[in-house]
């Protein structure tokens, strides 16, 4: 069967998609907290650094494997290994498949919450307050209404395919994100308290910056934030005609990943201060009080607080919440997808269909075994899946893919001192940076 594949249409479709793919509760929920409790701008300053050295390289790698094979994860890992092992290829590929499902049992429960959250304040602007109220309360009824909910949201769009779906959609909710955010911040930045909090996240506190907790987490952070490790940012990378200029697409997509972080910081920490400011406890001896409480409960009593102008602020931040994790779920969808379509002919519309029960199935899991399961998810994902495909994936474009694998046979050429270069870099520096990292964190 040889149907044409469908594809992204504009550059700035892919980077809208891709950088969507990057932006998600990791960049607005999960920075602004390890920054607060990370010693502020000391964890900025090493966050860029590592994304700089070891996240861009393994971005990079992910979709170039994409883009040259133009297959599904799983296909693609399979012909770039092929000379030396397409087994090992395809197990690998799987693994990274059932990391996108695992990712897609816990983010849909959150994103859920962030839905739930959304709609309160409508529910408290026509007096339904005992609704408000259910909405705002974690509870395993609400966990099994919007989990679902947001699973039907993102087969919606994956239905529709990459060009009428993911791409448009990206293209409509990603600039939408970054207007909520920029008037969140403004907002926020007037209110009384707003400028100790600044201070604490512009300002390093130098003295944190060896701690090689600092680095460990600021490496696992910038690893989630760019997509790394599930196969999401290589079939998107396929999507792309091959041989598009991807350093400075993968340049661009790490840049606006890194700016919505940056400017989420922005507006958390500071609301933060300004939460204190009004009474509430926010920090215990300088620590965060539980990550949990930061979004789902210091900020919406924080919301609360402001009386009306706080129903359409905790209704915009919300709302940003969940388009920021709608478009971080597509891509990692797309990945088992992908893969039923291309290497188990199955139609689109059955695949989807089939990876969204799937993913109900696990996900509603975690809900019924919450406690110990959706914690040890998490760590499974954050610690071991990404940082563990992100180095296959340097190995393979570094040591495993002789043939069609550019990169390397230019550099061997020596056709320009740049390429051979980077070339190099993710074939030695990279592995090596990156295990070290890695054994810190695994063996602590
Ligand atoms: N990058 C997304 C975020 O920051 C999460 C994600 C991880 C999405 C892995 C897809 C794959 O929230």
């Amino acid at each position: 069967m040889t149907t044409v594949r469908d594809s992204f249409h504009t550059r700035i479709g892919f980077i809208l998609a891709a950088a969507g793919s990057a932006i998600g509760l990791g960049n607005i929920w999960g920075f602004p907290t390890q920054a607060a409790n990370n010693g502020g701008g000391a964890f900025l300053f090493i966050y860029l650094i590592v994304t700089l050295l070891l996240a861009l390289p393994a971005l990079y790698s992910e979709m170039y494997i994409g883009n040259q094979t133009q297959k599904n994860p799983v296909g693609a890992l399979q012909e770039a290994c092929a000379s030396k092992s397409a087994g090992l290829g395809k197990f690998a590929g799987l693994f990274g498949l059932m990391g996108a499902i695992l990712m897609l049992s816990f983010y849909s429960i959150v994103a859920g919450w962030m839905l739930s959250h959304a709609l309160a304040p409508i529910a408290e602007f026509f007096d339904f307050s005992s609704a408000s109220q259910w909405l705002e309360t974690s509870s395993l009824g609400r966990n099994i209404v919007f989990t679902p909910i947001f699973i039907v949201l993102t087969a919606l769009i994956i239905f529709r395919g990459i060009h009428k779906g993911i791409e448009r959609w990206s293209s409509r909710l990603m600039p939408a994100l970054f207007v909520m955010l920029i008037g969140l911040i403004i907002y926020i930045l007037q209110q009384p308290g707003a400028s100790e909090g600044l201070e604490m996240y512009l300002v390093p506190d130098f003295s944190q910056i060896t701690n090689p907790k600092l680095i460990i987490s600021a490496m696992g952070q910038a690893f989630f934030s760019l997509s790394i490790g599930v196969g999401g940012m290589m079939v998107y990378g396929s999507y792309l005609k091959k041989g598009d200029n991807l350093g400075k697409l993968v340049v661009s997509i790490t840049a606006l990943d890194t700016l919505i972080a940056f400017l989420a910081g922005l507006l958390i920490i500071p609301a933060l201060f300004v939460a204190q400011h009004n009474g509430l406890k926010v920090f215990d001896n300088g620590v965060l009080i539980g990550e949990g409480q930061l979004i789902f409960n210091i900020l919406p009593n924080l919301f609360d607080a402001m009386g009306d102008v706080g129903i359409i602020v905790g209704l915009v931040f919300f709302s940003l919440m969940s388009m920021a994790a709608l478009t971080s779920t597509l891509s990692s969808t797309e990945v088992p997808v992908s893969y039923l379509v291309e290497e188990k002919n199955m139609s689109r519309n059955s695949a989807t269909l089939g990876v969204s029960v799937v993913v109900l199935i696990a996900s509603m899991t975690l809900v019924a075994f919450f406690d110990p399961l959706f914690g040890m998810i998490i760590t499974w994902v954050n610690t071991f899946q990404l940082p563990i495909m992100g180095l296959f994936y340097f190995i393979v474009v570094g040591w495993l893919w002789s043939r069609g694998n550019r990169l390397q046979q230019e550099a061997k050429r020596g056709d320009s001192l740049w390429i051979t270069v980077w070339a190099n870099y993710i074939r030695f520096v990279c592995p090596i940076l990156l295990s070290i990292v890695f054994i810190n964190v695994a063996f602590r």
